[in-house]
């Protein structure tokens, strides 16, 4: 019999450990609302860390990108102004003529075309650009406004085109060097509506992942390779990067 009990013991420690690995994730609703997700910009964020951006006036989580009503097309519901995409803040592919996607034929037929302002960067790059652009006011909603701690994007936060992974731009057999590989369909690797690689394709924005321990922040391939952060990050790149580290062309770009 104590055998047994120590067992059970075990299997307890077991599971509350698998629990514990899963407490990693914070959803924005959490907690009634009340947590600590970096996208929760509302008075209820209860981060400890005084240098953490939110709002002094505005209890609500979504309202800083959605609203009900009087929203814009270019999002769901989507609350924000266009950002202001700085200077430098396009990914100017004409230095980069190995990229297959920088190729001739491709631009042109939009399947990446940063020529225009309006259209480029697309998709969800363009909203999560609305804050991280570093220059647009995070607290000036088209429906609303709210009085933050810091009313721009830190400088950690903010992210420069030129030097991110490609995006905003069409994944497909044209734009993939042949031994690349396309996510299937219900593969993480998300693609958008219009089959384009964005900040989405690898971020989240409504699950908190990075709580410490585990340090990919706001990671859709969370949880891919069991509670193994390194296998999520490659599950992540080689869903279209197929190669074996230390081959010869192992990129397979
Ligand atoms: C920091 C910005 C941000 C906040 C805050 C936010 N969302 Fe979103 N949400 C987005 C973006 C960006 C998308 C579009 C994602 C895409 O295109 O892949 C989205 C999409 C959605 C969608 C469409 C389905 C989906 O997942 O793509 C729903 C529903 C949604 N959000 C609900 C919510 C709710 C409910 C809240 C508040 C608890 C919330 N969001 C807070 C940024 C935000
Ligand atoms: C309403 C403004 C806003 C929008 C829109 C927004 N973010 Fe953020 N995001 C923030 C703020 C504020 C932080 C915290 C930055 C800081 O304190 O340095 C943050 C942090 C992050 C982080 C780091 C999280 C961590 O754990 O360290 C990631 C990743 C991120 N955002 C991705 C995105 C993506 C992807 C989108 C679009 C789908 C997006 N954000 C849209 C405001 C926004
Ligand atoms: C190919 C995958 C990928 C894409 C696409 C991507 N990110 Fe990230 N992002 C990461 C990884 C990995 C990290 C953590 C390591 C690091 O900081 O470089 C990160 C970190 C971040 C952070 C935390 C601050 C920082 O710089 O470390 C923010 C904010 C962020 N990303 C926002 C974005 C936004 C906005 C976009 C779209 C313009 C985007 N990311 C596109 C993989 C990606
Ligand atoms: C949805 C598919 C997809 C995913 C996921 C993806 N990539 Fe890429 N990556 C591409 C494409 C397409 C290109 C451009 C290839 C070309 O034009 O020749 C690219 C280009 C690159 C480049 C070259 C960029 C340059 O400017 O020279 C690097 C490095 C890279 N990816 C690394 C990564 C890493 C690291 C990850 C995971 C964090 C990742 N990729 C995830 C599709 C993807």
């Amino acid at each position: 019999m104590p055998r047994i009990a120590a067992l059970i013991f075990l299997l307890g420690v077991l599971i509350s450990s698998l629990q514990g690995a899963g407490a990693a994730i914070v959803n924005l609703g959490d907690g009634g609302g009340v947590n600590a997700h970096p996208h929760n910009l509302s008075t209820n964020n209860n981060s400890s860390n005084p240098g953490v951006i939110r709002s002094t006036t505005e209890d609500q989580i979504c309202i800083f990108c959605h609203t009900p009503h009087g929203g814009s097309a270019k999002g769901p519901l989507w609350n924000r102004p266009d950002p202001t995409v700085p200077a430098g803040g396009t990914f100017d592919l004409s230095s980069r003529p190995g990229l297959n996607i920088a190729s001739a034929g491709v631009v042109g037929t939009s399947l990446y075309d940063n020529s225009d302002p309006d259209s480029y960067p697309n998709g969800a790059t363009r909203l999560c650009l609305s804050c991280h652009d570093g220059v647009t006011a995070i607290g000036t909603f088209l429906v609303g406004n709210a009085t933050m701690t810091d009313n721009y994007m830190s400088v950690d936060g903010t992210i420069e085109l030129s030097s991110t992974h490609p995006v905003s731009f069409v994944y497909n057999n044209a734009t993939k060097k042949p031994a690349m590989s396309i996510p299937t369909v219900g593969d993480a690797a998300i693609l958008d509506g219009a089959d384009r690689m964005q900040c989405t394709t690898c971020h989240d924005p409504h699950t908190h992942t990075n709580d410490g321990t585990y340090t990919l922040p706001m990671w859709r391939y969370y949880g891919s390779g069991g509670t193994d952060e390194n296998a999520d990050y490659s599950a992540m790149c080689t869903s279209c990067h197929v190669g074996t580290p230390g081959v010869p062309d192992i990129h397979n770009m």
